[in-house]
């Protein structure tokens, strides 16, 4: 079973908190989301190989370290492209796949509607994102997908876990490490994280 780390920096644990109040705009949301969605990337990719390559600087030849493999970056829309725009200013190389999902309300099982894959996935490092690991049904259904294109190195990434869709996750798929800012208590009676943050769709796109 691969570990769940929880990423308690005070930065993100106060950006988190500024997201949680249900006063932020949807502008504020946004922009704490994708800097969240940076800095809590930073965190799981740093042992990430490297290699040595050989350069120039102005004053001589000397070695230095480059990644040496692609990173593919994988947002579950709708929620998971609120913070695509970060984690690409941290590593602007990243290819992009995308996988479409909605719960189904009454179910809370996942709903495919898009899937585009990326060339090379197999050979790549792949971050799954989404901001909310709930029953864990729409994470697993991803990994689902982007194991069936050939992915193999895979984390995910979010922002508010509860412990239910954490088993679910690893139980699903033991070989897929987890990230998350705050492990939550529970999932209310709709299947919505407590405390949590509310919609995370809603209030990126300000559908509500
Ligand atoms: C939310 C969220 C996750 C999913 C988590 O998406 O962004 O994708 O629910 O719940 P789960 O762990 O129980 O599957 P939603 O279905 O509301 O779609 P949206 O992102 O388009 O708002
Ligand atoms: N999806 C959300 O956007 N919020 C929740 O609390 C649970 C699932």
């Amino acid at each position: 079973m691969m570990p769940f780390y929880e990423i308690k920096h005070p930065l993100i644990l106060d950006k988190l908190t500024r997201m949680r109040r249900k006063e932020t705009t949807s502008k504020d949301f946004r922009e704490n989301l994708n800097e969240i969605g940076m800095l809590m990337t930073y965190e799981a990719l740093k042992d990430l190989p490297v290699i040595d390559v050989e350069i120039e600087t102005p004053v001589k030849k000397t070695i230095g370290k480059t990644v040496d493999l692609p990173v593919v970056l994988i947002p579950i829309i709708r929620a998971g492209l609120g913070m695509t725009r970060g984690i690409q200013s941290l590593i602007p190389t990243a290819r992009i796949a995308h996988i479409g999902l909605y719960r189904d309300e009454e179910s809370l099982k996942p709903v495919q509607y898009f899937a585009k894959k990326t060339s090379d996935i197999d050979k790549s490092y792949v971050i799954v994102v989404d901001p909310m690991l709930a029953t864990g049904g729409s994470a697993i259904k991803a990994i689902d997908i982007a194991k069936s294109w050939g992915a193999k190195n895979i984390r995910f990434i979010c922002l508010v876990a509860v412990p239910e869709g954490v088993y679910a996750l690893q139980k699903a798929h033991p070989d897929v490490d987890i990230y998350a800012a705050s492990l939550d208590e529970k999932l209310d009676e709709h299947g919505y994280i407590v405390p949590g943050l509310g919609d995370a769709g809603d209030r990126i796109f300000g559908t509500k």
